[in-house]
């Protein structure tokens, strides 16, 4: 385990942080605290703290669009207009969702084709009533059922390969990838935390441009390296236990974003990971790949 590697990028106190999300285009980075509402935007060249936009209910995680981002709410996607709230566009319901409860949406990212891939949360975190959505040309299709906690969605740079982890399980699974039509062959199992003896459970994650999954280990205190071949290569300890995803940002894309939650830390938690909640960031060797913008 390499330790320090790592530093507080922004302190904040967040309960869910995730979705972390760079515009090459604005230079900014994008994220959100699922259990609050809220989105963050931030240019880190410009020496300023965030700007926040809150929303009225949950949202599990954003992407880039031409004129503003994606938001996948806890009841539906929503197209937001810069400057953020300014036009809010409905583009789909969740079809988990009911008045006030249900499954929510979670961890979510557009395709290099400009669809956008976005996964769902079983209510109670130990059922398998989730599932895995794409949205393209304004309708919703499930691709995948019977998850628990739907994470870790990524492509492979050469696009032959869709990346999805289902939490509980501790495996990250791959999919052949069929990139013009979107569509998802049989599933194989790429990664197995138990193999390699690794703690916590895989979250969000990113791809470099070599083809190396970086995924965040909830529960785990640690940023994970794996090669394409799904071989383990380094592990990045973080000053807290939760990590939750990950992202390549900066001019050059070589440093590492890493958002963290608070929600799983009691009062001896929070005294003991003082910074915890905050957004990270480690200088890395290879960048990262440009986030694709949702047609
Ligand atoms: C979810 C959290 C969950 C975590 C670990 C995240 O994507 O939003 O609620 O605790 O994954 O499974
Ligand atoms: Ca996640």
């Amino acid at each position: 385990m390499v330790e320090g590697g790592f530093e507080v990028a922004v302190r904040l106190p967040m309960s869910l942080g995730e979705s972390p999300v760079w515009s090459a285009q604005s230079q900014t980075l994008y994220w959100v605290d699922i259990n609050r509402g809220h989105i963050y935007a931030w240019q880190p060249a410009s020496g300023e703290p965030p700007d926040r936009f809150d929303l009225e209910e949950q949202v599990g995680c954003v992407a880039l669009c031409e004129d503003g981002l994606l938001a996948a709410l806890a009841s539906g996607i929503e197209r937001l207009t810069f400057p953020l709230g300014s036009r809010r566009v409905r583009l789909a319901d969740n079809p988990e969702w009911r008045a006030g409860g249900g499954n929510r949406f979670n961890d979510g990212r557009c395709d290099p084709s400009g669809r956008f891939w976005v996964g769902t949360l079983a209510a109670d975190e130990a059922t398998p009533s989730a599932a895995l959505y794409c949205l393209t040309d304004g309708e919703l299709t499930q691709r995948r059922s019977a998850i628990t906690i739907a994470n870790g969605l990524a492509f492979s740079p050469d696009r032959q390969w869709l990346y999805h982890a289902d939490s509980p399980t501790r495996r990250i699974m791959r999919y052949p990838f069929d990139v013009s039509t979107g569509t998802m062959g049989d599933a194989e199992v790429w990664v197995d935390l138990d193999r390699h003896d690794l703690p916590g459970v895989p979250d969000g994650a990113a791809v470099d441009s070599d083809g190396n999954y970086w995924c965040a280990l909830y529960g785990g205190s640690q940023i994970v390296k794996f090669a394409a071949d799904g071989r383990w290569l380094e592990s990045h300890a973080l000053p807290c236990p939760d990590p939750t995803m990950v992202a390549f940002g900066g001019a050059d894309l070589r440093t590492l974003y890493v958002t963290t939650a608070t929600q799983h830390l009691d009062d001896t938690g929070l005294e003991r990971y003082p910074l915890a909640g905050s957004l990270f960031s480690m200088p890395v060797t290879t960048p990262g790949l440009p986030e694709p913008v949702v047609a």
